[in-house]
């Protein structure tokens, strides 16, 4: 027999007994589950990729740097988190919850991990029961490819099915924090969806819910990453012109940071994650689309992706000229795009190592959390990493690279000659490494490191 469709899933989510599934068990997928399970509820998390699940099952997580990931496996799994890659297990769920990649390609967004992840939770879903898309969407997909898609499966949206997009917005380093925490913004088009996904969410989280059309929940998940990229590429764009100008943008940010209305982000060798570098463009396309140019997020996002190839292009100048017009030994030190977070996808190292190596320097690549080496040498020591280096790049603000002894390090080096060391995130103090022995370079510095000949420009400094 049949449930009573609407009323029991209120219930079931209230009294916990909703049985939820979680398609994808990545950044987004798994803490989420965790805290559902967490909230009462038994939550089966479902992804295609076996080793993940292998390893989760034994409780092991790639994201077990994340404050509070490990310990709620620890306490949950095999009682109220269960880990899973057989979709039968999934059968007659009450809600499914989308949380699987949407990446870009050369034309465009890539939808078809959300589409085949929408097909299997229309397989498994029960007659009545809730379907919440938290993977990030471009403007009008939920309308134009999400509801058809239910439709052609013999489901009436708001009748015996219900359908959300709560677009995800938490911060890798600060998963849970920002999962319970953030505000919560819902887009459906009926009214029963988004309450029965607001009663789900208040189980979990503490920030607020706000009620929206999908359309506008698509745009806003997108506009605060576009933000974030925009104002990365101001921050970048200043130190550019500080390089032309011959002046140190430190000084520059110092002093007008102290002015009430200004934040200048700290600049650096460029963007990565795979949502900053893909999220401004979804918007930029659809925009497009519709008629609208935008005019700074193309741009920003070109300055940004730009950023590895300058300064990379900066260092093999400054290689050869210590080295007499030669290549020379480069250790590039982190590979993840962003510090203490073991995620290379979309690293702005990528390019950097890549157009280090084109350029024909010997590339050894040392992170403490990846293996990434991006076709060059992969180190697994530090010290090992800079022997005979001529160049160290600092790319990655792992904390480990704060608190490391420079001198230490230049002894570990090995080499009398000049050796540089290149600050891609201004994490040192230039004082410092030049008193450990190092020539210190960094981003937003004057650039007659590029016009001068190594050793006018020690003189100048
Ligand atoms: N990582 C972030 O910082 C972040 C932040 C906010 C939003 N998002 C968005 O959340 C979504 C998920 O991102 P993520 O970083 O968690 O991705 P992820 O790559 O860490 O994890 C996604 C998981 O989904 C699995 N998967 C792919 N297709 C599947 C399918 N059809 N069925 C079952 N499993 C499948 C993959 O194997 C992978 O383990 C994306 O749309 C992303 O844009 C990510």
């Amino acid at each position: 027999m049949r449930r009573l469709v609407i009323k029991d899933l209120e219930g079931d989510i209230e009294n916990r007994t909703a049985r939820i599934s979680v398609i994808g068990q990545g950044y987004i997928g798994l803490p989420t589950s965790l805290l559902m399970a967490k909230a009462g509820f038994q939550v089966l998390g479902f992804d295609i990729n076996e080793e993940l699940i292998r390893e989760l099952s034994k409780g092991r997580t790639r994201l077990d740097r994340e404050e509070g990931i490990q310990e709620l496996i620890s306490s949950l799994l095999g009682e109220r988190y269960i880990p899973t890659n057989d979709e039968r297990d999934l059968m007659g769920s009450d809600i499914v919850l989308i949380a699987v990649p949407t990446p870009k390609n050369a034309n465009g967004p890539d939808l078809r991990m959300v589409i085949s992840a929408l097909e299997t939770a229309l397989r498994v879903i029960r007659e009545g029961g809730l379907i919440i898309i938290e993977s990030t969407l471009p403007p009008g997909t939920f309308e134009r490819i999400i509801v058809p898609t239910v439709k052609k499966h013999g489901f009436s949206i708001g009748s015996n099915i219900y359908l959300a997009y709560c677009p995800e917005r938490a911060l890798p380093g600060r998963l849970i924090n920002e999962l319970v925490n953030n505000v919560r913004v819902i887009g459906a088009i009926d009214d029963r969806s988004a309450q029965l996904t607001k009663l789900l969410y208040k189980t979990f989280v503490r920030g607020e819910i706000e009620l929206v059309d999908p359309l506008t929940a698509e745009v806003v998940k997108l506009v605060e990453n576009s933000f974030r990229d925009v104002n990365i590429a101001f921050a970048n764009e200043v130190a550019r012109i500080c390089e032309a100008l011959g002046i140190d943008v430190r000084k520059v940010r110092e002093l007008a940071n102290k002015h009430p209305r200004v934040n200048l982000l700290v600049p650096g060798i460029g963007v990565g994650g795979s949502c900053l570098t893909k999220d401004p463009l979804f918007l930029y396309w659809a925009s497009l689309e519709n008629g609208y140019e935008p005019i700074i997020l193309k741009r920003a996002r070109d300055l940004n992706a730009n950023m590895p190839y300058h300064y990379a292009s900066i260092l093999d100048d400054v290689v050869r000229n210590i080295k007499n017009g030669e290549t020379g030994t480069i250790a590039v030190l982190g590979a993840t795009y962003k510090g203490d977070v073991p995620d290379s996808r979309e690293s702005p190292v990528e390019p950097f190592v890549r157009e280090l190596l084109r350029k024909g320097h010997r590339v050894k690549v040392y992170d403490p959390l990846v293996t990434e080496a991006f076709g060059g040498e992969y180190v697994s020591n530090i010290f090992e990493a800079v022997r005979g280096a001529d160049a160290i790049a600092f790319v990655t603000d792992h904390s480990e690279f704060r608190f490391l002894n420079l001198s230490k390090l230049r002894k570990a080096v090995k080499v009398e000659d000049p050796v540089v060391l290149f600050d891609g995130r201004m994490i040192f103090n230039p004082k410092e490494v030049e008193e450990a022995g190092f020539i210190y370079i960094s981003v937003g510095m004057s650039l007659s490191t590029h016009k001068l000949p190594i050793k006018e420009f020690i003189t100048v400094r």
